[in-house]
């Protein structure tokens, strides 16, 4: 993990009512006020549930991020939310690009692009996922497919936000299945992220992006995925649905 800060965050989504939300974060919360904490925790709820969820946590170390926005400010875009309505929202980061929204609603990795020059505009940090199928993958793509897809998120994005960024590397075949990428999977992919980092943006740059894995990640998996060079923290579904397991993913403060 080199020297940079974990981040463990939470996807939770189209799941949990206002209430049920509420619930989970002051959960959360609590367990967040009785353990050291050594990364950068963050929770995304459903749109609905953002302002009560950013309430709850206000005043903790716990982020509230969106999973997905529309590019444009406001407008003419029925059923959507823009980046600054989350962000007025208590929303400090927002997911985007996750395999989900590629899969079902056509996203593609220039409309990702767009949309994080746009979160970066509203004071929101994205969270940019890339990741491959099952299918690439067993056809010898996985690399060209995910490096492809970094060049195409970080399109256009200002210079003096690229190494604040943070990308999560999710092995569609992974999500939500119970399967995860072995240590030497992940380790392999996110290694040739780092690389391509360093090649277009310059190793300093590089060294700073987090790259978060994700895919199955559970408490009994994540000590060695975070142990991995490259592995700077986690994207997690289905095991930030309850407190317990989500508290247990988050490493404690290393001891001086
Ligand atoms: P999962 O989901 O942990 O349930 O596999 C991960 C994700 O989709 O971000």
């Amino acid at each position: 993990m080199a020297d940079r800060h974990p981040l463990i965050a939470g996807n939770w989504k189209m799941n949990l009512t206002v209430d049920e939300a509420v619930d989970l974060a002051a959960k959360i919360r609590a367990g967040i006020a009785e353990r050291t904490v050594g990364a950068d925790v963050v929770v995304g709820p459903t749109d609905l549930c953002v302002e009560a969820v950013s309430r709850e946590l206000k005043g903790t170390i716990v982020g509230v991020a969106g999973q997905n926005m529309h590019k444009e400010r406001s407008g003419a875009y029925t059923g959507e939310v823009s980046g600054e309505m989350l962000r007025a929202a208590g929303a400090n980061w927002v997911i985007l690009g996750h395999s989900e929204r590629r899969q079902y609603f056509g996203e593609t990795d220039a409309g990702v692009a767009a949309k994080a020059v746009s979160a970066l505009a509203a004071g929101l940090k994205p969270i940019l996922c890339v990741g491959e199928t099952l299918e690439e993958r067993e056809s010898g793509r996985t690399l060209e497919v995910v490096l492809g897809q970094v060049d195409g998120v970080l399109a256009g994005l200002p210079e003096n936000e690229l190494a604040g960024l943070t990308l999560a590397y999710e092995p569609v075949w992974a999500i939500g299945t119970g399967l995860t990428a072995s240590n030497e999977q992940a380790q392999e992919v996110h290694g040739a992220i780092r690389n391509r980092l360093a090649t277009n943006l310059g190793s300093a740059i590089a060294e700073k992006i987090r790259i978060l894995y994700g895919g199955s990640v559970k408490p009994d998996n994540v000590a060695g995925l975070l142990a991995l060079q490259d592995v700077d923290g986690a994207l997690v579904g289905g095991a930030s649905l309850d407190a317990e397991s989500f508290l247990s993913l988050i490493p404690p403060l290393p001891s001086t």
